[in-house]
């Protein structure tokens, strides 16, 4: 069977992954101890153990205290240039990456020290690795609407760091539209719309992404299967998902790969993409998703091919790009 060796080997693109979420458990105790930050496990294999997640919140609480160890803008750097030496091993050619400034300008980390040490990683990884990488700054919707505002008011001094904007962490009971206001302001700024919504929230949520945020793509939006007037609206209007199956499969949205709806979704007709969400909490890289995907659900070649040429339909970069590398 050759099919994972294609999988492997085909270019693609990476839309859908959260740079804290690359935080290998070694690279957290390695700067946990370079800037003296104490953190509630005794070693590299007792962190990895509580990776054991029944939900999206229990991952959360996690993620976040992972992230606690992130201080310096070397630091930024290091985690994002681990991230896309892998693409680029990946065969990964384009990649956007979340972010997530407010769980570091909590903690007193400037806006500055974030943005400055991930966006040199994204030019370090065009010279030097080949690989185009792009940034999205991502909301905490557990958090206000005035916060997301003071936030997007810290970032806009960098504006030319970052490509687009995201909605990401809890999602039950913090709807879309919730950030009404802020997202018509970035909209009005230029900047390209995404938000999280339908991983384990209901229907509804895809539809105020699309009618009220106005995003352009939907994050997850495995929900969306069980509302037949939203999949003809997706379908219709092209409006790609970023799925993360190894993700969905930790947080218990799916009870095993083979239950996934990643076909259902590509017969429908959807614009529908392969991502890693999380690579360091869920088992896997981008290529380990594809290959234990198509394993697990009986995708075809033809199938692969459609994903991949789907991750550069649905990505950011310009027309002329996405031309050259389909
Ligand atoms: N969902 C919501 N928020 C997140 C995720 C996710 O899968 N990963 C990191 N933040
Ligand atoms: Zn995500």
């Amino acid at each position: 069977d050759r099919l994972p060796e294609l999988l492997r080997g085909m270019p693609k693109a990476e839309l859908h992954m959260h740079i804290e979420g690359s935080l290998e458990p070694e690279l957290i105790f390695a700067l946990a101890q370079r800037n003296g930050v104490s953190i509630p496990y005794a070693s590299v294999e007792d962190l990895r153990r509580a990776y054991a997640f029944t939900n999206l919140q229990s991952f959360l609480d996690i993620y976040y205290a992972g992230a606690s160890v992130l201080l310096k803008e070397q630091d930024f750097y290091d985690m994002a240039w681990a991230y896309l030496q892998r693409a680029a091993a990946e065969n990964v050619l384009r990649t956007e990456m979340f972010f997530d400034p407010q769980t570091h300008t909590a903690r007193g980390v400037a806006m500055e020290t974030v943005v400055n040490g991930l966006h040199r990683a994204c030019v370090d990884a065009q010279a030097q690795l080949g690989v185009s990488a792009a940034l999205i700054l991502c909301f905490l919707r557990h958090l206000s609407e005035e916060e997301a505002f003071a936030t997007l008011e810290q970032a806009l001094p960098h504006r030319d760091k970052f490509i687009g904007i995201g909605l990401d962490s809890s999602e039950v009971g913090h709807p879309p539209e919730k950030f009404a206001r802020v997202f018509a302001r970035c909209r009005e700024l230029g900047f390209h719309l995404v938000a999280h919504a339908g991983e384990e929230g209901p229907p509804a949520y895809v539809w105020t992404a699309l009618d009220v945020l106005k995003v352009e793509r939907v994050d997850h939006g495995v929900q969306s299967s069980k509302d037949a007037a939203l999949m003809r609206r997706l379908a219709a209007d092209r409006i790609p998902l970023t799925v993360c199956p190894l993700s969905n499969l930790k947080l218990c949205v799916f009870p095993d790969l083979a239950q996934h709806n990643l076909g259902a979704l590509l017969d429908a007709g959807l614009v529908a993409t392969v991502n890693s969400d999380d690579p360091a909490y869920f088992g896997g890289y981008l290529n380990e998703n594809f290959v234990q995907t198509f394993a697990a659900t009986g995708l075809t070649a033809q199938q692969a091919f459609q994903l991949a040429d789907n991750s550069f339909v649905a990505s950011f970069a310009s027309a002329a790009q996405k031309q050259a590398w389909r």
